[in-house]
């Protein structure tokens, strides 16, 4: 292994407010959502008092869903972005539900298993037989052929991955040329009165929630500390671009309390 990917691998990194080694993140972040899995959805929506769902409708909004579209979503857990893309594509191509499963390609990769059958189940109850691939794969190394998606997106994923360059550059390699990035998650809060209220919110009630709704209360500790630990807007643009992302944008939601950022593989 050359001496700079020696190194990178040894750096520590934040797990909430906690400095530990790559791996080991990466194993706290896998107990976390082990935890997490089955009340992850109800979760969101009490946290977030069902804001989540605007946001992510926006993410879909931009993705501009099409037939002809090859869609990976990392870290895409319980398939909340998947199945709104879905929905859309319903809505944008003739011939209703059947036709919506054969023109769906979707792979959804995610590090936990267990997010993964949560979502597999949620596709089934929803009669969503056909058009998705769930694949256990990690961001910081993924498991797809250089040069293959038209669109990568990555949902409130990017904070729990240890290496954020990293993936970065897989991004960026698994995109074909023209491929899109889009990167949901939270970011900072651009109002200083916004930003008070809403950091006694998150430290006062969330890891409360999660006490009582998850029986979890460490996980949500960790949620909202990793949010404070995560770059910034314009941080995480430069960490995009020089990834080797293009046309770099971010647009900030609800004030700063979450942003989508955008980068093109020319
Ligand atoms: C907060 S959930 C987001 C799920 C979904 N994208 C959403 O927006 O609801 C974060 C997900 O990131 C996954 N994850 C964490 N580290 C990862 C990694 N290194 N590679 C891929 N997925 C990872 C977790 O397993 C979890 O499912």
């Amino acid at each position: 292994m050359v001496a700079h990917l020696k190194n990178k691998n040894k750096e520590s990194q934040w797990f909430g407010y906690k400095r530990v080694k790559p791996d080991e993140k990466a194993r706290l972040v896998e107990t976390v959502f082990d935890s997490v899995a089955s009340r992850y959805d109800l979760m969101n929506d009490l946290m977030s008092g069902g804001i989540h769902r605007l946001w992510k409708n926006r993410l879909v909004a931009m993705l501009r869903p099409s037939a002809s579209k090859l869609l990976l979503d990392v870290a895409g857990g319980t398939g909340d972005i998947a199945f709104r893309y879905r929905q859309q594509l319903r809505c944008n191509i003739n011939g209703g539900e059947a036709a919506a499963g054969d023109k769906t390609h979707i792979t959804i990769c995610d590090i936990n298993k267990e997010m993964l059958d949560v979502g597999k189940d949620r596709a089934i109850n929803r009669g969503y037989l056909k058009g998705f691939k769930w694949v256990v794969g990690n961001a910081e190394s993924l498991p797809f052929a250089d040069n293959s998606y038209h669109l990568y997106t990555i949902s409130f994923g990017l904070r729990n991955v240890p290496k954020i360059d990293d993936a970065l550059e897989e991004a960026y390699r698994v995109l074909k040329p023209g491929g899109q990035f889009f990167c949901l998650e939270f970011s900072q809060v651009t109002n200083p009165a916004l930003r008070k209220i809403y950091d006694e919110y998150s430290f006062r009630v969330i890891p409360k929630i999660g006490e009582v709704i998850a029986n979890d209360r460490n996980s949500y500790q960790y949620l909202v500390e990793s949010i404070r630990q995560f770059p910034n807007q314009t941080e995480l643009a430069a960490r995009m671009k020089k990834a080797g992302f293009e046309k770099v944008r971010y647009i900030n939601l609800s004030g700063g309390i979450a942003a989508i950022h955008t980068g093109i593989k020319l």
